[in-house]
């Protein structure tokens, strides 16, 4: 069954045709997409980095870091910068996300917990990772960087398979909330992507939902 094309994706397109057409660009947007796989390394370890009797824990974390090592590397073999691509939206995609998910979680299951926390939140970003890179592989012209991101795409898809039987059970009883934290996903998603769009010079095309 194929994924619904949601409002963000003609956006996403738009951005990602304008960004590997400047090396420069593309050099900030890969530079951009290292950081959020550094944050998400230091989040996996922050929060279930005692959980050592977890191979798929150790494997996960490990994997987010090379996503960052091998991204930042592919953004200074086209053009060494550090500079990004609207950081600020970029961070708070990812704090946002994190908090409100979890927070929304808690109220209704009750009580905070640490790897139900992890288990969402991974779901969250692997089905954004698992859309995003796929589109900007299909176009970027850099052989190199279309490597990384096929390799990246088949690391994303394992860690989802390695949480969906552990993320079953939690699926199951917030199966009315999915729909709505994907909702809210897409929606901050789209500031950081509409943040991306007027920094580039991309002509803007959709409304702000959030
Ligand atoms: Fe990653
Ligand atoms: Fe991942």
């Amino acid at each position: 069954m194929s994924a619904p094309v949601r409002s963000t994706d003609k956006l996403t397109a738009e951005v990602l045709d304008h960004i590997v057409q400047s090396p420069r660009l593309e050099s900030m947007w890969l530079n951009t997409l290292s950081l959020l796989e550094h944050v998400g390394a230091s989040k996996i370890r922050r929060a279930v980095g005692d959980r050592h009797d977890r191979l798929d824990v150790l494997d996960h974390a490990a994997d987010e870091a090379r996503h960052a090592l091998a991204l930042k590397r592919q953004a200074q073999a086209i053009e060494p910068t550090e500079e990004y691509l609207a950081k600020d939206e970029a961070l708070t995609y990812f704090s946002r996300l994190d908090h409100e998910s979890n927070t929304w979680l808690d109220s209704q299951l009750g009580g905070p917990s640490t790897w139900r926390a992890y288990l969402v939140t991974t779901a969250l970003i692997e089905q954004r990772a698992l859309r995003l890179y796929p589109a900007y592989e299909e176009r970027t012209t850099h052989e190199g960087v279309r490597r990384e991101l096929k390799r990246l795409v088949g690391e994303e898809a394992k860690h989802r398979l390695m949480i969906e039987s552990s993320a079953q059970e939690l699926m199951a009883a917030v199966e009315q909330g999915w729909e709505q934290l994907l909702d809210r996903e897409e929606g901050l998603f789209e500031v950081w992507m509409q943040a991306v769009s007027k920094t580039t010079g991309v002509e803007k095309s959709e409304p702000l939902r959030v």
